[in-house]
């Protein structure tokens, strides 16, 4: 099991808690973030005491996405994300995770806080909550299967407003949209969707999982299929100079100039 102070782990009455507990930068995810992640889901699909996961941050961020100190630190090493990085793998995990996930979203979920919900069951969302997949403003592309998922869920023309301008859209237009269950204050969400959890988890178990399987069955392999093709493009494009632009920029703290890229 991969320890990181930065993701906590509780189980209680059937519910694996993941927490994202590195509030100082935003909840942004590390390496050691991602393979404490995918472990913790692995751990959660063995162990027949746990029914249900849940993934929250806190009241004011959930995940300010990809720690961007560390894609630079990738490029600088000369080895992007390869199929072998925690990252993948733990989205390999998530996309394929067999009992339910429920989601308590507040404050930003950028890049991966948001493309992470596309693989959970139930999602409750602060009324703060912004999702953002500023991919392409980072010379990047999606990731997740959110190019095959998005555009189904939200339909091209609004899923290009996402991806390809990046824009970000609020709680209630994600309720709209169905990307969240319901808008609740802030200060309510964890609760809300700890609740949610236990009543999946007072479930029967099989049950559970056979219909999460069938629901999911039509698309599972496009979607692993799709999250492979992605992740060959996210290599190539993070050794590009709009890339590496982009993430020195916010490092320095100052805006990219694309105009070479
Ligand atoms: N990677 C690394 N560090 C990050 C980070 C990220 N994705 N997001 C935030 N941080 C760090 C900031 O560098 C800052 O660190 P510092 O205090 O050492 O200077 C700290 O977290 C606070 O961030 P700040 O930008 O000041 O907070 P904010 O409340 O003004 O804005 C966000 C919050 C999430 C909107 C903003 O931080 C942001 O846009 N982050 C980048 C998101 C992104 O592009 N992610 C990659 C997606 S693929």
């Amino acid at each position: 099991m991969t320890e990181s102070s930065d993701i906590l782990v509780h189980t209680e009455a059937g519910v694996a808690t993941i927490t994202f507990n590195r509030a100082d930068k935003k909840n942004s995810i590390t390496e050691a973030m991602y393979a404490a992640m995918a472990d913790a889901l692995a751990a959660a699909e063995q162990d027949a005491a746990v029914r249900c996961v849940v993934f929250q941050g806190d009241m004011a961020i959930f995940s300010a996405g990809n720690d961007i100190a560390d894609f630079l630190e990738q490029v600088q090493a000369g080895s992007p994300a390869s199929g072998e990085r925690p990252v993948w793998r733990f989205l390999r995990t998530i996309a394929a995770f067999p009992k339910p996930i429920v989601a308590a979203v507040c404050g930003p979920a950028v890049g991966i806080g948001t493309t992470l919900l596309l693989h959970c069951d139930l999602v409750y969302a602060g009324d703060n909550a912004a999702f953002s997949l500023p991919f392409v403003n980072l010379g990047l592309c999606p990731e997740a299967a959110s190019s095959l998922l998005l555009p189904q869920m939200l339909g091209h023309h609004r899923a290009a407003e996402a991806l390809l301008l990046g824009e970000p859209f609020m709680a209630e237009a994600a309720l709209e949209v169905g990307l969240v269950n319901r808008v609740v204050p802030p200060a309510e969400c964890n609760a809300l969707a700890q609740a949610q959890a236990r009543k999946l988890a007072a479930k029967p178990l099989a049950a559970l999982m056979e219909t999460k399987r069938l629901m999911k069955a039509g698309q599972a392999p496009q979607v692993q299929a799709r999250m492979q093709e992605e992740g060959a493009s996210f290599a190539r494009l993070m050794t590009g100079p709009a890339a590496r632009e982009a993430f020195t920029a916010f490092m320095e703290k100052r805006r990219p100039d694309f105009s070479h890229c």
